[in-house]
């Protein structure tokens, strides 16, 4: 049996944040809304024990909140967060660490720590069997973390015969990442992988069309029909896979709203698809981190699992203005190798997310004696907690003057290198 701490939401926004920490220190948790009953929690299987979270005046429309006080008497440990009402708080400000406050706690419960990688691949797998049986699961299979993630671990549960998976090659995808995911999942895996090449259908759509978020509209639009046409054609399909994960289904840091929210990602398909289908969503507990450690432990590449964030539009919103082909080839060729020099120089992992971008207007530049008109590429790397504000790191400078050279000698059209040192705010880490 899992063992697990339920987390009870009293209007604290660091739910997740306690939340992951009680699973890394090996033991499963789940967040709950203020007003789980005991009846309810009692319910959930292998449950150890409980974290009242958040303080006791918290308001929730105009009303004080707090837990229903039948949870301190089910028995079973109880340890308060910042809770200043009847029940005083066991850790009542946020020290800095509180891992070993949480540790004693857990040894506390007396229940066995037996969350981790493995213990998660096999009660899924066994989820999955029972969930799905022997009927057929579609997945869109984007080559991101999740996607992927999700199609190991369907595959590894269901086998190559009931999952197919739908890749779509929108042409905006990073140099080489359209192939990896073929080579990956058909080659490596023998998954039943329908591969589509929908490059020309997208880069006619866009065509001409320079308004960032009409672009967006366009490839989320196209990316649906694409999808629709494919799983038209696949006879027998009762369920679809979904990439959804935990926070996306924990909405943290109000104070006020429900925060456990039912929800369903659609995986930006639209409800009448995702309502045609009974979705599988085996990833739907776990964090980011847990995904990648899953993924690693499935045997996917590392070049896959430890991906940075990439925008759904992909390169359409890197390559400025009305895309064109020529345009597009030298922004990926560009970030290709500015990818490559980070990898060498140990950056991949410490810098957060850096790309190119190419801007629509040409500068002056010589090449063979003459003058040349040509693109500029602009090279943007930033960290970030959240995605919210962004720094621009100290980059070497030997490294950068080497992928200027490279950039400059190897991408046909380019003349110019910049680089962006803007921070967000003002900047936003994309230009578009
Ligand atoms: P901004 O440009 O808003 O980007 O500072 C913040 C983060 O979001 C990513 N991003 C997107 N991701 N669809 C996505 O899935 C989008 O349309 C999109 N626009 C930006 C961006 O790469 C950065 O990590």
């Amino acid at each position: 049996m899992r063992s697990l701490i339920a987390i009870v939401d009293v209007g604290s926004t660091r739910n997740a944040e306690i939340a992951r920490k009680v699973r890394s220190l090996g033991m499963y948790s789940e967040i709950f809304n203020y007003d789980v009953t005991a009846q309810e929690l009692k319910a959930v299987p292998g449950l150890c024990g409980v974290v009242v979270n958040g303080g006791s005046n918290n308001v929730l429309d105009g009303k004080k909140i707090d837990v229903n006080a039948e949870l301190y008497d089910m028995g079973l440990p109880v340890l308060t967060v910042g809770h200043e009402g009847a029940h005083k708080a066991d850790l009542p400000a946020w020290p800095e660490d509180y891992t070993d406050l949480l540790n004693a706690f857990l040894d506390r419960t007396g229940c066995e720590r037996n969350w981790n990688t493995e213990s998660f691949i096999e009660a899924e797998v066994a989820n999955l069997k029972s969930q799905v049986g022997a009927r057929k699961v579609l997945l869109a299979l984007s080559g991101g973390v999740d996607s992927s993630v999700v199609a190991a671990l369907l595959i590894k549960a269901l086998g190559k015969e009931q999952v197919t998976c739908v890749h779509v090659n929108h042409g905006l995808l990073r140099k080489g990442e359209s192939e990896q995911v073929v080579k990956v999942f058909r080659e490596q895996m023998g998954a039943n992988l329908i591969y589509v090449d929908a490059v020309d259908r997208f880069l006619d759509k866009l065509a001409g069309v320079a308004d960032p978020e009409q672009k967006r509209k366009i490839i989320g639009n196209e990316f649906i029909e694409v999808f629709r046409d494919e799983a038209m054609k696949l006879k027998g399909v009762e369920l679809l896979g979904q990439g959804t994960i935990y926070p996306d289904i924990v909405e943290s840091g109000t104070k006020t709203a429900k925060l456990v929210k039912s929800h369903h990602n659609t995986g930006g398909l639209p409800k009448d698809i995702a309502e045609k289908f009974e979705l599988v969503e085996p990833i739907k507990m776990l964090f980011k981190d847990e995904v990648r450690a899953v993924g690693r432990a499935l045997g996917l590449p590392s070049k896959m699992v430890d991906r940075q964030p990439f925008p759904g539009p992909g390169l359409g919103v890197r390559c400025l203005g009305a895309i064109t082909r020529e345009r597009l080839e030298m922004v990926r060729e560009s970030d290709a190798i500015l990818r490559d020099e980070f990898d060498k120089a140990g950056l991949n992992g410490k810098v957060w997310q850096y790309f190119t971008l190419i801007p629509d207007t040409k500068s002056t530049g010589v090449r063979n004696n003459a003058r040349a008109y040509e693109y500029p590429v602009v090279i943007r790397a930033v960290n970030t907690v959240d995605a919210m504000t962004a720094t621009v790191p100290e980059l070497p400078w030997p490294l950068m003057k080497k992928i200027t050279d490279r950039i400059l000698t190897e991408v046909p059209g380019v003349c110019r290198v910049l680089m962006d040192l803007s921070p967000k705010p003002i900047a936003t880490i994309e230009w578009e």
